[in-house]
């Protein structure tokens, strides 16, 4: 079966993953970037006004592949906004696809996710992961809120992770 993983990350986490995932199961891998700089403020912004950030578009064309898998971060409940072009881009496609996301789970769980992809793809995603960052300080309950915001996964751990998302994909 023929994959694509188009990343997003602002901080390093997804890509990291998404990197590992990419080497383990053989698929081809873009990292999206973005054409203006990302800042603190443009995540709230986009998340207030529903804006669609201008991103540098893959050279590569959705339809030629089976099973597109989407890793990115998510900021304030809502996937992060440079995925939103692709997710476009995806409704013209209607492919196969699921969603990734390492993100902190300081606050819970985030229970919309799902619910955003269909509403900006129309279509039903194949498989939802979200891994929480705060379930890996799970035998350590002192770790700090920013600790666990601002963590930066290692090598190690997202090849950990990695084995838990190829089983949860059925890969
Ligand atoms: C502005 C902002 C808002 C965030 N909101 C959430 C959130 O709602 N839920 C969550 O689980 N994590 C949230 N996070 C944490 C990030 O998803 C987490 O740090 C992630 O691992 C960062 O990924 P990256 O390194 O690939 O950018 C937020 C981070 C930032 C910077």
């Amino acid at each position: 079966m023929k994959t694509l993983i188009i990343s997003y990350s602002f901080t390093g986490n997804n890509d990291k993953l998404a990197k590992a995932i990419a080497e383990t199961i053989n698929a081809d891998f873009v990292q999206l970037k973005e054409k203006r700089k990302r800042t603190y403020l443009t995540i709230l912004l986009d998340v207030i006004f529903n804006r669609i950030p201008k991103i540098q578009e893959p050279q590569k064309t959705l339809g030629q592949y089976e099973h597109i898998i989407f890793i990115a971060p998510i900021w304030f409940g809502k996937i992060a906004s440079p995925l939103r072009v692709m997710f476009e881009n995806l409704k013209k496609t209607n492919r196969n696809y699921s969603f990734i996301s390492l993100s902190s789970g300081a606050d819970g769980v985030n229970p919309n996710l799902e619910k955003e992809l269909i509403q900006r793809t129309g279509i039903k995603p194949q498989t939802v992961i979200n891994h929480l960052i705060k379930e890996m300080f799970a035998s350590n309950p002192s770790t700090s809120r920013k600790e666990i915001n601002t963590y930066k996964i290692t090598v190690d751990e997202a090849n950990d992770v990695v084995k838990e998302i190829i089983t949860a994909l059925n890969l």
